[in-house]
């Protein structure tokens, strides 16, 4: 099992982003490009490259799942570091990129490494790129906590339809396979050298950092299946039951993501992403066994301010689990 990644993905990034009339023409504002993840800047690109967690995963799953003559695509394929993996298989990639820094830089990459006959850089938007060929293998770490920021859901969903539309119903293998979104409250230690703000915080997707209490278990709220259809809005309303008494201050999101089942090692090949802790507008206490109710409304995507949140104590022991489930 591949756990944790050590490189943190830049939340609050400055923009490489260039005028595009196109973007222009198309209504999307310059400052949801800007702030969220859609255009990282090559440094943060060539930290990725040594986190050996989420590389070392992706490579796992690669070699199970792509076989020597396959076609495999990659919807943001970055330094190309992922196609290599498909490529160094045996496989002809298609590594859609829409950056065109990356797209200059991948392509320097792949031909140092002895892979321009086997990898094609595509310099096009994936949501609107269809192969001319069916695909065996589509790759795509648009990844964030929650899926936010990035545009996993978004860019997967429009790949589909357009494939569909070409090919017929029958779809590629998906990597990552699944992504699992869970939640949990916690108690923070928002003390930062004495200088207290209760901001949101990234951590390691360890299970247990010296700050952060564990208030109740982790409990999934979405399972999204990259072959099916694809939930944008995670709305629920979840009770949880306190293992111990504590003072509720923050809701920590987790996400996990199943890139491949091996299943000749009857084994998941996961990666997950950074933790997310979101400080509570009213924090208050509770005591063991009291039961205490969230509520969560974002979209996929979107920033991570723009997640809403509540959560409260109802004063009686825990009854139930999960109250309604995802939109
Ligand atoms: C998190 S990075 C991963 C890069 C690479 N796959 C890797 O694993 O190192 C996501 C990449 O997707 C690209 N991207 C985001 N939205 C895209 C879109 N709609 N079309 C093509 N590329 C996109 C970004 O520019 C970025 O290079």
């Amino acid at each position: 099992m591949h756990q944790s990644a050590k490189v943190f993905r830049p939340d609050s990034e400055p923009t490489i982003l260039k005028f595009d009339p196109d973007r222009q023409r198309s209504g999307k504002s310059q400052s949801d490009e800007q702030t969220l993840g859609q255009f990282i800047p090559l440094v943060y690109h060539y930290n990725m490259l040594q986190d050996e967690d989420r590389v070392g995963a992706f490579r796992a799953a690669i070699e199970y799942l792509v076989q020597p003559g396959m076609r495999v695509a990659e919807l943001g394929s970055g330094t190309g570091i992922l196609s290599s993996f498909a490529a160094s298989r045996g496989a002809t990639v298609d590594a859609v990129e829409r950056n065109p820094e990356l797209i200059k830089c991948s392509r320097q990459f792949i031909k140092a490494n002895g892979f321009e006959h086997q990898i094609r850089v595509i310099a096009e938007d994936a949501s609107s790129w269809t192969p001319s060929e069916p695909i065996d293998v589509v790759i795509c770490e648009m990844l964030h906590v929650g899926l936010l920021r990035e545009k996993q859901t978004q860019v997967i969903t429009a790949f589909k339809e357009n494939y569909r539309k070409r090919f017929g119903r029958k779809l590629p293998i998906f990597i990552p396979e699944v992504s699992i979104l869970m939640c949990q409250p916690v108690e923070q230690s928002f003390d930062f050298s004495g200088y207290v703000a209760s901001v949101p915080l990234f951590q390691a997707p360890a299970t247990t950092h010296p700050r952060t209490k564990q208030v109740a278990p982790l409990v999934p709220y979405q399972t999204i299946a990259y072959d099916q259809v694809i939930p944008t809005t995670m709305r629920f309303e979840q009770t949880f039951e306190a293992e111990l008494k504590a003072k509720v201050n923050a809701i920590r999101f987790v996400t996990q993501n199943v890139l491949a089942i091996d299943m000749s090692q009857q084994q998941a090949i996961t990666w997950a992403n950074q933790c997310l802790v979101l400080p509570l507008e009213s924090p208050f206490s509770c005591d063991q066994h009291e039961t205490i109710r969230l509520s969560v409304d974002y979209e996929t995507g979107q920033s991570v301010e723009s997640v809403r949140y509540h959560a409260s104590s109802i004063a009686r022991h825990f009854r139930g689990g999960i109250r309604a489930t995802s939109a």
